[in-house]
């Protein structure tokens, strides 16, 4: 019922149609979802960035075998490798002939490894961005368009079972925050995804390295028993992301949990001023 109210209030914003599209981490679990949808919508083309791995090979096959050679381009890249992304971009805006949508969506979660989990989840979003911004502003000539950021819920909650990945996503919905008032100038407009517990490789996946060793097991089991920890597939988020692009104003922050419509939420006015 929330989530139809919500919906009032939104307006196609976005066509996916004919659109060039950027989606970072697409070699798995939600950025796969995120292309494959993108595609399905009718995208033109799509750049893939993911790591060099054998997954993300696979990944690019399937899509190409699904929807056509020509509109799914793999860049087989480490985006914490500032030179190379910066580079990379290039070709990929050259490849696509212009840029739509940037979907920032790569990301880790290792409690144990800070400045690694950082680098992903926070500097090479906000550097991607960035990119994306200098080449769809129109301050700079460019046409505007679309950056989507895929923060999480535990971004805005509080999260203990994994502080240091929570407090990377907090600064994903405050990167967002910021870029919002841009738009007047750049015509860029920003959206900000807060999935809660989807299934992927990432959730899934046991390693010691996921929880700081402060964290103990009623914190877990606690954490476990709240509603937002009903799981959901990484295909109902995919479809959810490109149901933002195509409703949400700038600067919306967007929840998907449980399987459900996506809806925008407002932060308390004392925090968007
Ligand atoms: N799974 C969840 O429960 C959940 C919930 C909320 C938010 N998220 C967020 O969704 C996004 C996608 O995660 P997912 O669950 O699909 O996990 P995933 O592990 O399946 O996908 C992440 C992708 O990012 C790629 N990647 C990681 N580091 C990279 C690097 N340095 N350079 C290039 N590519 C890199 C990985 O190879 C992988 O393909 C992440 O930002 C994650 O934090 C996930």
């Amino acid at each position: 019922m929330v989530n139809h109210f919500f919906y009032n209030f939104c307006h196609t914003m976005d066509n996916i149609q004919n659109k060039t599209a950027v989606v970072t981490g697409a070699g798995s679990g939600i950025g796969y979802h995120i292309t494959e949808e993108l595609l399905r919508k009718g995208a033109k083309k799509v750049a893939i960035i993911d790591l060099p791995i054998v997954r993300s090979y696979d990944a690019t096959v399937t899509l190409q075998k699904n929807f056509g050679k020509d509109r799914v381009i793999f860049f087989p890249i480490d985006l914490t490798n500032w030179e190379v992304y910066r580079e990379t971009f290039k070709k990929i805006v050259k490849a696509l002939n212009g840029l739509d949508i940037l979907v920032n969506n790569a990301g880790i979660c290792y409690d144990r490894l800070v400045e690694q989990m950082f680098a992903i989840n926070v500097v090479a979003v906000i550097r991607s961005s960035m990119l994306g911004i200098n080449y769809m502003s129109k301050h700079k000539g460019g046409k505007g368009g679309t950056i989507v950021n895929i923060s999480s819920i535990s971004g805005i909650i509080s999260y203990p079972l994994r502080p240091v990945y929570g407090s990377s996503k907090s600064a994903v919905v405050g990167f967002g925050l910021n870029l919002e008032k841009l738009y007047s100038k750049t015509g860029v407009r920003i959206l900000t995804i807060c999935p809660a517990l989807t299934i992927t490789a990432m959730s899934t996946t046991r390693n010691e390295n996921k929880c700081l060793d402060v964290v103990e097991e009623d914190v877990v089991k606690e954490m476990l028993n709240k509603d937002f920890f009903v799981s959901q597939s990484a295909m109902h988020v995919g479809e959810s992301v490109v149901v933002a692009i195509q409703k949400g104003e700038n600067g919306s922050i967007w929840i998907v949990e449980k399987n459900e419509p996506p809806y925008p939420i407002k932060l308390p006015p004392f925090v968007a001023v």
